[in-house]
C-alpha cells in the first residue's frame, strides 16, 4: 500500500507541469529508509532535500537547499527574511551549533515599544517594519555552505529558484491561510504582494514569486552580498522606509551568523544535544530531563497521572528560570553551567510534592543570582554517511510582520516581539521576560526553538525538532521521552497528543484527545488547571534504528512529509 501510494505521489510529480504538494491523509504511518531522510513541513522541500542527497550532496548541502525551498513553498514560515539555529552532528561524532537569529537594529533601544506613559504598545512589535529584526538567513546557511557544505552553492539555490519563478500548486491547508490572511496582507503592502489577490485561492492554484526569483539568483551568484549589500539591501531599507521601519544598511552589512558551543548533557545513557543561548530551547530541554530523570516514567506510563505531574512541575520550574535568566549571551552572563545542573535540578524536585499542584505564584526562578502563533518550522536530515542536521527557522508569528519586501518578493520577520518589550510584562504568547531579554542594539532575541540531536554510545540515536513558539521546549521534551520511555516510533512519537506548562500562566495547556479523562479529573481535583488547545507543533523526528536504518516521523498536524531512500 505504501509503495503503491509512493508511486502515485511520484507519478504526479513527474507529469505535472509544476510541482503539487498534495494532500496527504490526516494519518499517516512511519516509514523507514536503508540510507538517508529528509523530513520537513512541506511536501516540496522534502523532495528537494532529498534529490539534494541523492545528487551526492551531504546534510548540510540538503539543508541549505531546504531551507531556501521552504522560503518558497512555505511563506509563512519558510524564510530568507529571517532566522534559526542548526545543531549538526557529523559521521565522526563531533558537533557543532551554528546560531543565525536576528538581532535588533543598531537604532533599536530598550523602551522602543512603549507609549510615553511606559505601557507596551503590543502592535508594533507585531505588525509591519518595526516589528524585523535583522535577518540572519543567509549568512547563516552561507556560513554552514563554507564550513561543510560539499556541492557547489549555486546548485543548492537553483531548486528554489525554480519553484518561485515557475510556480507550485499550493496545498489546502495553504489556500486556506492565503485567504484567511488577505485584508492583513493588503494593509500592510499598499504596492502589493504575489500572495495578494482579487479571487479566493483554491487548492492546486499555481503560485508564482517572480520577485523572489529575483533575490534568489541574486543570492546564488554573490552569495551573502545578493542580499545584506546592493540591490535586495536597497529594496529592504525602501520597506523600512515605507513604514516606521529602522533597520540600516550598516546592521545588514554588518550581520554575522556565530558559531557556538552546543549544549550537552545526559538524560540516562543517553546524550542530548542541543541549542544554547540565544535560544532558551537546549538549556530548558537539558533541565527538563534532568528534573524528571529520577522518576519510574516508563513504568507509570505514558501521559499517566504521576508521568503528567512530574512533568507539569517541571516545567513550571524551569520556565521561572528562562524568564530570568535567559538572553543573549554575548550581552548577558546566562548561567548555563548552574541552569544544567543535574545535582541542582534533581534536588529541587524531590522536594515537590506531586500529590498537589504548586501554584506558579511559589515557584520563583531558582536562587542563583502564550503562546506563540503557530509558525516556524523545523526539519530533521540525515545523510547516507549519518551527518545529521536539525534545524529549525521562523519569521515568529505566522506570516511574520506581514510585510514583503517589495521588489525582493520575501517576508520580514516580526521577531523583535522576543525580546521582553517591557519587563514583566507578558508577550503576546504569555513568556515572561526580564533585563537578561531585553532590548538592546544589536542583540539577538531569546528564542525557545530547540532543534536537537541525541546520541547513544556513541552513536547517532535521533534528530528532532518542532515549531510551536513557547511549547517548542516542552514539545521536544515529549517527543524524547516518547520514543525513549514510552517505546514509541519516531511517527507515533510525532502523532502523540501533547500538553504544556510554562509557569506562567498558571494552566496546563492540553491539546485535543491528549490526557485520559480520568487523569484530567484526578489533576484537577488537586489543584491543576486544564486548558483546551487546537493543536501544539509541526514535529520531524528521524530514530536510527538498532538495525541502522532510519525511521521518519512527519507531523500529521500539517502538510509535513518524511522522504528517503
Ligand atoms: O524563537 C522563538 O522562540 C519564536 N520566535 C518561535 C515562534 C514559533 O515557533 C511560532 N510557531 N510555531
Amino acid at each position: 500500500m505504501k509503495l503503491l501510494s509512493t508511486i502515485f505521489f511520484i507519478t504526479l510529480f513527474l507529469v505535472s507541469p509544476h510541482p503539487k504538494a498534495q494532500d496527504k491523509p490526516l494519518t499517516i504511518t512511519g516509514q523507514e529508509f536503508s540510507h538517508a531522510a529528509v523530513v520537513t513541513a512541506h511536501p516540496l522541500a522534502s523532495q528537494v532535500g532529498i534529490d539534494i542527497l541523492k545528487k551526492g550532496g551531504n546534510a548540510i548541502d540538503a539543508a541549505i537547499a531546504v531551507q531556501f525551498a521552504l522560503a518558497v513553498v512555505y511563506p509563512n514560515a519558510g524564510n530568507i527574511g529571517g532566522g534559526g539555529f542548526m545543531v549538526y552532528r557529523g559521521k565522526d561524532g563531533h558537533v557543532a551549533s551554528l546560531d543565525f537569529r536576528e538581532k535588533a537594529s543598531e537604532h533599536a533601544h530598550r523602551d522602543m515599544y512603549l507609549d510615553e506613559k511606559g505601557n507596551p504598545i503590543t502592535d508594533l512589535s507585531l505588525y509591519g517594519q518595526l516589528a524585523a529584526g535583522v535577518p540572519g538567513s543567509v549568512a547563516g546557511m552561507e556560513e554552514a555552505h563554507k564550513r561543510y557544505g560539499s556541492m557547489p552553492w549555486k546548485k543548492l539555490i537553483q531548486p528554489a529558484i525554480d519553484l518561485a519563478e515557475k510556480g507550485f500548486s499550493i496545498t489546502t491547508q495553504q489556500a486556506r491561510e492565503f485567504n484567511n490572511y488577505q485584508d492583513r496582507f493588503k494593509q500592510f503592502n499598499r504596492n502589493g504582494a504575489a500572495i495578494i489577490r482579487n479571487e479566493e485561492w483554491k487548492t492546486g492554484d499555481l503560485f508564482v514569486q517572480t520577485q523572489l526569483a529575483g533575490t534568489l539568483k541574486r543570492i546564488a551568484e554573490q552569495g551573502r552580498d545578493g542580499f545584506y549589500k546592493g540591490e535586495t539591501a536597497d529594496f529592504i531599507i525602501a520597506e523600512m522606509k515605507r513604514g516606521n521601519g529602522i533597520m540600516t544598511h550598516a546592521d545588514l552589512a554588518n550581520y554575522h551568523a556565530v558559531w557556538r558551543e552546543p549544549i550537552v548533557g545526559t538524560y540516562k545513557d543517553y546524550k542530548i544535544i542541543s541549542m544554547p543561548p540565544p535560544s532558551s530551547g537546549g538549556i530548558a530541554l537539558l533541565a527538563l530531563l534532568q528534573s524528571v530523570e529520577q522518576y519510574p516514567l516508563r513504568a507509570w506510563g505514558f501521559q499517566s497521572d504521576s508521568t503528567v505531574r512530574a512533568m507539569v512541575e517541571a516545567e513550571r520550574r524551569i520556565y521561572a528560570d528562562r524568564a530570568s535568566y535567559l538572553g543573549d549571551p554575548d550581552f548577558y552572563n546566562v548561567p548555563v553551567q548552574y541552569l544544567t545542573d543535574k545535582k541542582l535540578n534533581q534536588d529541587r524536585m524531590a522536594n515537590v510534592n506531586l500529590a498537589k499542584a504548586t501554584p506558579s505564584s511559589e515557584v520563583q526562578a531558582s536562587s542563583f543570582p502564550g503562546y506563540e502563533s503557530e509558525e516556524t518550522t523545523h526539519f530533521s536530515i540525515v545523510d547516507k554517511d549519518g551527518n545529521a542536521v536539525s534545524l529549525t527557522t521562523t519569521i515568529n508569528g505566522s506570516y511574520g510582520a506581514y510585510v514583503w519586501v517589495d521588489g525582493a518578493g520575501f517576508l520580514l520577520n516580526n521577531e523583535m516581539d522576543d525580546f521582553s518589550v517591557k519587563p514583566g510584562t507578558p508577550n503576546l504568547y504569555g513568556l515572561l521576560g526580564g533585563k537578561a531579554n531585553a532590548i538592546a542594539p544589536q542583540k539577538r532575541m531569546l528564542s525557545a526553538m530547540t532543534p536537537t540531536i541525541v546520541e547513544q554510545n556513541g552513536q547517532l540515536k535521533m534528530v528532532i525538532g518542532t515549531p510551536g513558539g513557547s511549547t517548542i521546549i516542552t514539545s521536544v521534551f515529549q517527543g524524547i521521552l516518547n520514543v525513549l520511555e514510552f517505546g514509541m516510533s519516531a511517527q507515533e512519537s510525532v502523532n502523540a497528543p501533547r500538553f504544556h506548562h510554562q509557569w506562567k500562566p498558571d494552566r496546563i495547556d492540553v491539546e485535543g484527545k491528549a490526557v485520559a479523562e480520568h487523569v484530567r479529573t484526578s489533576l484537577e481535583s488537586d489543584g491543576y488547571v486544564l486548558y483546551p488547545r487546537q493543536s501544539i507543533g509541526r514535529m520531524e523526528n528521524i530514530v536510527v534504528l538498532p538495525n541502522g536504518k532510519l525511521q521518519t516521523g512527519a507531523d500529521p498536524r500539517g502538510d509535513d512529509v518524511a522522504v528517503g531512500y
